[in-house]
């Protein structure tokens, strides 16, 4: 779309992505955010759907600090006016604050994406950038399948919990900025915990509600998620 068309939206969306975790439970080596995926990094595959997206105006990455002073070229070639890298903090909430922090202000909606989810669908951030811009908080889910069990430390089960209305939270979670903002200052130290950022958004009261997603928009957690992230990658 042209800038002058009538109908085109303003850049107006800002993304969050925090990348800088050790990824401890995907084993030794090169932390998972730069481990590569069909030959491509994972934050870079993370970034992509973003950085082609004609609503986005703003890409923050927050990095291991080590790596935010001296990104992999294949990031510093992407460094310029419209994707910046912070250094992130010692939780994924305080990573997301600091790049937060740096978004510029012309960004009234911001999307938060794990560097972890490298195949979330356009679909799926069209579907979060309307909620937000409607003014509520948006997560991108998929409704649980799986029986769940609660265990005691013995591993017995205690019960069985009744699945419907169960719903995975998944990411890009999308917010009009003014309420993520005032969620992150209402939350303070406690909330540098929170896994997720709706988490906090909730807490403040503000409405959230999600979005039916696909099940494909995993995230890269463990050694064994990589060989099905290689499978997901050559379809
Ligand atoms: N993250 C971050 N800053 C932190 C911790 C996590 O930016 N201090 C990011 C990760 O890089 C990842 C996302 O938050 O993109 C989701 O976190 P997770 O999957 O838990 O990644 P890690 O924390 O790196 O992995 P682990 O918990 O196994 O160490
Ligand atoms: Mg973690």
């Amino acid at each position: 779309m042209s800038p002058s068309s009538p109908t085109a939206s303003p850049p107006d969306v800002g993304v969050l992505l925090p990348a800088a975790g050790t990824g401890e439970r995907a084993g030794a080596g090169v932390p998972k955010q730069f481990r590569a995926i069909g030959g491509v990094p994972m934050l870079l595959r993370a970034i992509r759907p973003f950085a082609s997206h004609p609503r986005v105006g703003a890409i923050v990455v927050a990095l291991p600090p080590a790596d935010a002073h001296r990104p992999p070229p294949w990031l510093a070639d992407l460094v310029g006016a419209r994707l910046s890298v912070v250094p992130g903090g010692a939780t994924r909430a305080a990573s997301v604050r600091a790049a937060l922090a740096a978004l510029d202000a012309a960004c009234h909606i911001v999307l938060v994406h794990d560097a972890a989810r490298p195949f979330v669908a356009v679909e799926t951030v069209d579907a979060v950038i309307a909620a937000a811009t409607q003014g509520v908080a948006a997560v991108p889910a998929v409704p649980v399948t799986d029986t769940l069990k609660q265990v005691d430390d013995g591993l017995r089960v205690t019960q069985t919990v009744g699945r419907a209305g169960l719903w995975r939270a998944q990411t890009p979670q999308g917010f009009p900025r003014v309420m993520l903002e005032e969620a992150y200052r209402r939350a303070g130290e406690p909330g540098l915990r929170a896994t997720d950022d709706a988490a906090l958004a909730e807490a403040a009261g503000f409405p959230v509600a999600v979005v039916p997603d696909r099940p494909t928009n995993i995230k890269i957690t463990t050694g064994d998620d990589f060989a099905l992230a290689e499978a997901l990658a050559s379809r």
